[in-house]
């Protein structure tokens, strides 16, 4: 069955699975790293979750920073969920193999979900960047069908780079060695592996890569370099001070996303860098979709009263449901 899909997908594949090496062997790390990798993932999925819920749900966050910061967390459930899940499965069983059909879903879907991952954090400064620098007109640029337009717009350009990447690495023969020296499957480690002749297709991939990230890079950077020196001429030195503190961490955070990145896309595979590019992929897989809720929305005042509301809520209502049957009774 597995057989049949792959050679109809593709009938240069010779192989049908392949395995994916992840972090080494040490019975003790494997441990220590599932440890981890658990509680990064449980924390990621709780706190993004939570965000999508309160922006949904709380009639005071239905603004256009408040509908992206929404739709960027839920975009990071999905982000990490396309990597983390069968890492964790991996170290489960000790099974590391993944079909070949397997690996290029996952390729293809996380090629999508970074790149549209990009677009969205530069839509989000872009937004603070309106907000901050250019207020009076703020209501004019920025609205609901906007941010729509630019989601939908982010993700058709994503997945329309995606598509023409990965269809261009599935084309590729694989006749073994079938070891990816990786924890998922990604562009320069597959092409590794493969028999065919790869150069146009690396080619393809490194203008892709930069095609995917130095708009957003560039736009992001410029947004923050722009808000803080209008920061930077505010008065008021605790306003200031707030202000700089909040802004000085999302670019903190979105240049280590951004670097890493660059790191493993755009710098060529010298022998030390290949060794260390799956290190260099932990920071934008794992670890920003944990951090981002933290550094974006629950520092955020709004969204602190809202959590506020929505716990006083929640208690009240377990409170009413516990004394209903007393009511009951009495009534
Ligand atoms: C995503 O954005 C749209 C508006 O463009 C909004 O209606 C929707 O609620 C947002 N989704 C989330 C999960 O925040």
């Amino acid at each position: 069955m597995q057989i049949t899909t792959s050679e109809q997908w593709n009938n240069h594949t010779a192989i049908t699975e392949f395995i994916l090496l992840g972090f080494g062997e040490a019975h003790e790390f494997q441990i220590l790293l599932f440890l981890a990798f658990v509680v990064i993932y449980i924390l990621t999925i709780m706190g993004n979750i939570l965000i999508v819920i309160l922006v949904v749900s709380d009639q005071h966050l239905q603004t256009p920073m408040y509908y992206l910061l929404g739709n960027f967390s839920f975009l990071e459930v999905c982000y990490s969920s396309t990597i983390v899940p069968k890492m964790l499965a991996r170290f489960l069983t000790g099974d590391k193999s993944i079909s070949s059909w397997g690996c290029f879903a996952q390729l293809f879907i996380f090629a999508c979900l970074v790149s549209t991952e990009c677009c969205l954090l530069s839509v989000m400064s872009f937004d603070r960047y309106v907000a901050i620098c250019k207020p009076l007109h703020y209501a004019t640029i920025m609205n609901g069908r906007v941010v729509l337009y630019l989601l939908v717009g982010s993700l058709l350009y994503s997945a329309s780079m995606a598509v023409l990447a990965v269809s261009m690495v599935s084309q590729l023969s694989f006749c073994g060695p079938k070891e990816i020296d990786h924890f998922f499957c990604d562009f320069s480690p597959l092409l590794q592996l493969s028999c065919s002749d790869t150069s146009h297709v690396k080619l393809l991939n490194f203008i892709c890569g930069l095609i995917d990230l130095l708009p957003p890079f560039i736009l992001t950077i410029t947004s923050y370099v722009c808000i803080i020196t209008a920061i930077l001429r505010i008065s008021s030195t605790t306003g200031r001070q707030k202000a700089f503190a909040t802004c000085s961490s999302h670019l903190i955070v979105v240049s280590i996303f951004y670097v890493t990145l660059m790191i493993v896309y755009i710098l060529p595979n010298t022998s030390t860098l290949r060794d260390l590019k799956k290190f260099f992929a932990v920071p934008y897989t794992v670890l920003t979709p944990v951090v981002n809720p933290l550094i974006y929305s629950l520092r955020n005042k709004e969204v602190k009263k809202s959590l506020e509301r929505a716990f006083y809520r929640f208690i009240c209502f377990n409170e009413i449901k516990r004394l209903s049957p007393l009511l009951l009774t009495v009534g």
